[in-house]
Order: structure tokens, then C-alpha cells, then sequence
């Protein structure tokens, strides 16, 4: 066996899945509907445990369970307190656990303990190294093509080889931009053992994505996104890709003025499961969302261009896995 189809293999063993294929972790907009038919067409589904109660992981990760037989991943953004949340996920027993956006030293120990499998997003080959050195299983390289937030500055096509040397034969996911077969063959290429994906999730049949966000993204030409730091209500000095939509569209014209002064801030435009949303908030609208859904964070990657059609998630796991299959 060569050492890239070692590598696959090495991960599905590991996250207990039979394609090398991930549903990444895209906040609201990945419920337990398309977690379960990710992980039942033989992928990896991830719920984003990071914004709700213990309960509420508790509630989520059961419904997932209740409609498929594969693994889940459970997905903690380290730039909020997690813990309460992670304990909740060990004692549901989910397979793999994935950590973003911060050091995952403290808690990588106690989700071993508990047999789950660790992946560690990373954005720089130094916080590759940190990763391995903390002793992460997998590691997902995330390309500056990523939609929602991106960690570093560096495309995946120069990151990648960097972070598959850092990783010391640990199996690395690619991720950023990748929305079809032929970037999938393209990364496998490179090496990577599989594929972690969020806007080609966004438009799916099952994602609970608002319909006019899925509409936006399958519209999105090219140079639709860009890399700001200007939804940051919720979560400040973070930056992310999201379509240009008409709030960039004003600040920008406004000559991209710092938060405090920037157009119709403090606006309400929209509710969200009972939440008023002012302009400039970093949650994604979902099905749960009314109100000027245009003007919301819409988080996509530069792969948006390339997405014509909404799909079911089986499709878009087969796609994604053909290099593999
Ligand atoms: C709508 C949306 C929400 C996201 N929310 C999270 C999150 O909660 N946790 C996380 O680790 N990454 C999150 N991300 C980043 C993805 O996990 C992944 O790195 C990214 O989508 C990959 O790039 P792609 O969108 O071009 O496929 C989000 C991405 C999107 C598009």
C-alpha cells in the first residue's frame, strides 16, 4: 500500500467513517439532518457544539444518533469556554471530537481518555507543529479559501505539503475551497488523505441554511467573497469569508471604517429563533431566521463560484469521495 492510500486509510480507521470525506463543521447551518445523511452515504458528519447549553448538545447529538448508524464528529471553537459543552459530547459518546481556533493542549488528553479520535484545524505550519506535538490524531490544513472563519493567510495549494511534513505520517485533511471531484483529486494528489468541506455543504438539501443564503451561494460568480473581520457581533477580532452582500457593500463604500462607526450599526434587521440580529452579527441566517437575510454574514468560500445547484448530501459525499473510490 502507498504511503497516501495509508494515509486514508489510517484516518477512516481512526474517525470510524468509510469515505475520507467531512462535512465540516458550518455553525447553525449543519443541524442534525445533514450531520446523519453525511455520516449514512459514508462520510464524516460534525455538529458545531461550541454555542449551545450542555442540554442542547445532549438534545442535538441524540437526534443525529436517532437517524444514522456513523460516527460524529462534535466540533469546539477554543476562543469560547468549551468545557461544559465537551463533557456533555464525551458522555454521549461521540467518536471524534475536532478543535478550532485555539490551543487544544488542555483538552486533548481528556477526549483520549474517553477513546475519541482528535483532529485539530490549523492554519500555519507552526500551529501544525503545535498540533502534533499535543498529540492531535488528524490534522485539517484550512486553506485562506475557506469560507466562514479562516485561521491563516496561506492558500491551500502552498499550505498543504508544508503540513503534511509537519505531521509527522499523521493523516492530514484538506480544506478550503474544494467543492468537486477534481479538488478532491487535486489535494490527494498532494497528499492529503481526505477532504474537509463547509460551503458545498451550505448548499445542500439538508443543510438548515436559510433558502436565501443557499440561493446566494449557488449565484455567487467570481470574486463573490471576501476575507474581512466585519461580522463580528458574537465573536470580534476573527476573520472570515463571506459573500459580498449589500452590508459589505456599504462599508466598504463608506471607506471600511472600524467597528463604532460603521453604516447602520446597532441596526436590528432580522430575528433568529427569537434573537433580535443586529447588522454586522457573525450568525448565519438558518431556517430559523427572518428579516433582510441578504444583508447577513454568508459565510462561503471561493469555491462558491464553482457551486451551481443545490444538492442532496449522499450526491455531494460521492462526488467529493470518487478520487477515493
Ligand atoms: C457557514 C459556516 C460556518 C462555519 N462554522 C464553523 C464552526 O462552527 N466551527 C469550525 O471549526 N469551523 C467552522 N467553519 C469553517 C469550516 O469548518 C471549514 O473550515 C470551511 O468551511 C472549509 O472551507 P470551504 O467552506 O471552502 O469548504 C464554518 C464555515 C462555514 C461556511
Amino acid at each position: 500500500m502507498t504511503d497516501k492510500a495509508f494515509a486514508t486509510q489510517n484516518f477512516c480507521t481512526l474517525a470510524r467513517c468509510r469515505l475520507p470525506v467531512v462535512q465540516a463543521p458550518i455553525g447553525g447551518v449543519a443541524g442534525p439532518s445533514l450531520a446523519s445523511a453525511v455520516a449514512n452515504a459514508g462520510g464524516l458528519g460534525s455538529m458545531a457544539l461550541t454555542w449551545r447549553d450542555a442540554p442542547g448538545v445532549r438534545a442535538a447529538l441524540r437526534e443525529v444518533r436517532a437517524t444514522s448508524t456513523g460516527a460524529i464528529n462534535a466540533n469546539f471553537v477554543l476562543d469560547f469556554p468549551v468545557d461544559a459543552q465537551l463533557d456533555a459530547a464525551l458522555e454521549e459518546g461521540v467518536e471524534v471530537v475536532s478543535f478550532f481556533w485555539g490551543d487544544a493542549r488542555s483538552h486533548i488528553t481528556r477526549v483520549k481518555r474517553a477513546g475519541a479520535c482528535v483532529i485539530v484545524v490549523v492554519g500555519s505550519v507552526d500551529e501544525a507543529r503545535r498540533a502534533v506535538e499535543s498529540e492531535a490524531d488528524v490534522i485539517v490544513a484550512q486553506g485562506a479559501e475557506a469560507g466562514g472563519h479562516v485561521r491563516g493567510d496561506t492558500p491551500l495549494a502552498e499550505l498543504l505539503p508544508w503540513v503534511i511534513m509537519a505531521a509527522d505520517g499523521r493523516p492530514v485533511l484538506a480544506a478550503g475551497g474544494i467543492v468537486s471531484s477534481e479538488d478532491a483529486e487535486r489535494v490527494k494528489q498532494v497528499g492529503a488523505a481526505g477532504v474537509w468541506v463547509g460551503t458545498r455543504f451550505v448548499a445542500s438539501a439538508e443543510a438548515n441554511a436559510h433558502p436565501s443564503y443557499k440561493a446566494a451561494v449557488v449565484a455567487a460568480g467570481r470574486d463573490a467573497t471576501i476575507l474581512s473581520e466585519l461580522f463580528d457581533g458574537g465573536w470580534p477580532n476573527a476573520k472570515m469569508r463571506t459573500l459580498v452582500n449589500s452590508t459589505v457593500r456599504v462599508w466598504e463604500d463608506a471607506g471600511r471604517p472600524q467597528p463604532g462607526g460603521r453604516p447602520g450599526e446597532g441596526e436590528i434587521i432580522g430575528i433568529s429563533g427569537g434573537r433580535p440580529l443586529p447588522r454586522y452579527d457573525s450568525d448565519a441566517p438558518t431556517s430559523q431566521t427572518s428579516g433582510e437575510v441578504e444583508a447577513m454574514a454568508l459565510y462561503a468560500g471561493t469555491g462558491a463560484e464553482r457551486i451551481r445547484d443545490i444538492l442532496g448530501a449522499g450526491a455531494i459525499v460521492s462526488a467529493l469521495a470518487a478520487p477515493w473510490t
